[in-house]
């Protein structure tokens, strides 16, 4: 019997480990087989651009040599510019050798990484593929003047509409890839909220102080979640009536010491510390995946992550459609009742007891992320797990 539970449990181990990775590419390993992209290979990882490839269904990956980059690293340029001229190596689509050879009428332009996560203007995060003579193909930036700076050498790595991974001969860039890009300390979390329709928490930020510990703490990673403006002014009155010290806990409440990309946040069910943790005082709250949204759960409230108002390494802004009420303000009883799941289009009553139930949702156009990948990644993951787990159950 404890024989068949171990052979049970190392099956259970295996189809699970099989089960969760076989979906996933990871490129710093395809890269790393060959040193001459050690450099390209770096970068990638320095920059998260890795996580960002590898959570991607379908993807294209336009590698440049040791030799090829020292074009760009001999420039000085920032780790954020370094990440948005990479960014242009990046197609969100397809393109294996026999399709670069197959281009309907010769040339095409395909979305990089550069036009999908918002950086680029108008099509400049564009890259142009044409087929010429001979049987090459060349690539080029869009607004690049449409030149074809770079050639197609050879295929590195090719998993059929997943992911292919090109050597191509020189760096692509562009004057709005290259441009510079504010330094951190350029981050003025106020102004870039009150730009980025956030003025009410921007208000409350400054009329509480608390946009002081907010700033101090941009340079060493900073991401904050920005309750919509109706959100905000719905709740002002409850806001009124509390202490000061409330008023400050639960502003700081809305900020995290780190960095997290949408994809970091995806990736981890669980609680968070916030600026107002301290000591005892736990102020955390759970970042939960279901499905395409990410919701905030504080016992008292569930906010639902509206999109990303600004996403500037080292600070990432997101819309929130409530405000947070920490339950060492609010004391909340436990919901007993789960938030009805598969809510995509109706954020409204997440919770329908705790203070924030009347907080309204607002529908603002938000630069989304429409990659729902990672989410229906992590769908089809927890499926694999169920499975193995039933395996497991039978064979015992
Ligand atoms: C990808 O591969 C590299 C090198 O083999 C490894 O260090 C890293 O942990 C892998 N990443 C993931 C997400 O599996
Ligand atoms: C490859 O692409 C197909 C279709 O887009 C998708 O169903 C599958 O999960 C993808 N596999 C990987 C490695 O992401
Ligand atoms: C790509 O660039 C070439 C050369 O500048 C141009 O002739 C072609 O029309 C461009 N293709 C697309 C799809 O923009
Ligand atoms: C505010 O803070 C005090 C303690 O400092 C606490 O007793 C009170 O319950 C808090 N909450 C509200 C809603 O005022």
């Amino acid at each position: 019997m404890a024989y068949l539970r171990r052979v049970t449990t190392a099956l259970v181990l295996t189809l699970h480990l099989v089960f969760s990775f076989s979906n996933a590419h990871n490129i710093t390993k395809i890269l790393a087989k060959d040193p001459s992209f050690s450099t390209f290979n770096h970068y990638l990882s320095a920059t998260h651009l890795a996580d960002e490839i590898n959570r991607r269904q379908t993807i294209t990956v336009l590698a440049v040599d040791n030799a090829a980059m020292s074009s760009i690293l001999s420039k000085g340029y920032s780790l954020y510019t370094i990440r948005n001229i990479l960014s242009l190596h990046v197609l969100v689509d397809y393109f294996g050798t026999k399709k670069l050879h197959q281009i309907t009428d010769g040339s095409t332009s395909t979305a990089s990484m550069f036009q999908s996560t918002g950086s680029a203007t108008g099509t400049s995060g564009y890259v142009n593929i044409t087929d010429i003579k001979g049987g090459k193909v060349a690539f080029g930036v869009r607004d690049d003047d449409n030149q074809l700076t770079a050639r197609y050498i050879s295929s590195i790595f090719e998993k059929p509409y997943n992911i292919s991974v090109l050597h191509i001969s020189q760096v692509l860039t562009s004057p709005e890839a290259e441009a510079p890009t504010a330094s951190p300390s350029d981050l003025i979390l106020t102004s870039i909220l009150e730009k980025q329709g956030c003025k009410s928490f921007s208000d409350i930020l400054k009329s509480t102080g608390a946009d002081k510990t907010f700033q101090e703490t941009v340079d060493g990673g900073l991401t904050v979640f920005c309750p919509s403006d109706t959100a905000v002014g719905k709740f002002m009155p409850k806001f009124k009536a509390l202490s000061p010290a409330n008023k400050t806990a639960l502003v700081l409440y809305h900020g995290m010491p780190v960095y997290q990309s949408l994809q970091m946040l995806r990736s981890g069910n669980g609680a968070v510390s916030t600026l107002a943790t301290e000591g005892d005082n736990k102020f955390d709250f759970t970042v939960q995946n279901d499905g395409e949204d990410v919701t905030l759960e504080t016992d008292v409230v569930t906010a639902k992550v509206m999109g990303t108002l600004k996403d500037q390494e080292p600070l990432i802004v997101y819309k929130i459609d409530q405000v947070l009420l920490p339950r060492e303000i609010y004391k909340a009883v436990k919901k007993t009742a789960q938030a009805p799941k598969s809510s995509k289009h109706k954020p409204k009553n997440l919770v329908a007891d705790g203070p924030g139930a009347d907080a309204p949702s607002d529908d603002d156009e938000v630069a989304d992320d429409k990659n729902g990948a990672v989410s229906s990644m992590i769908s089809r993951m927890s499926i694999t797990v169920t499975m193995v787990i039933v395996f497991g159950v039978w064979l015992m």
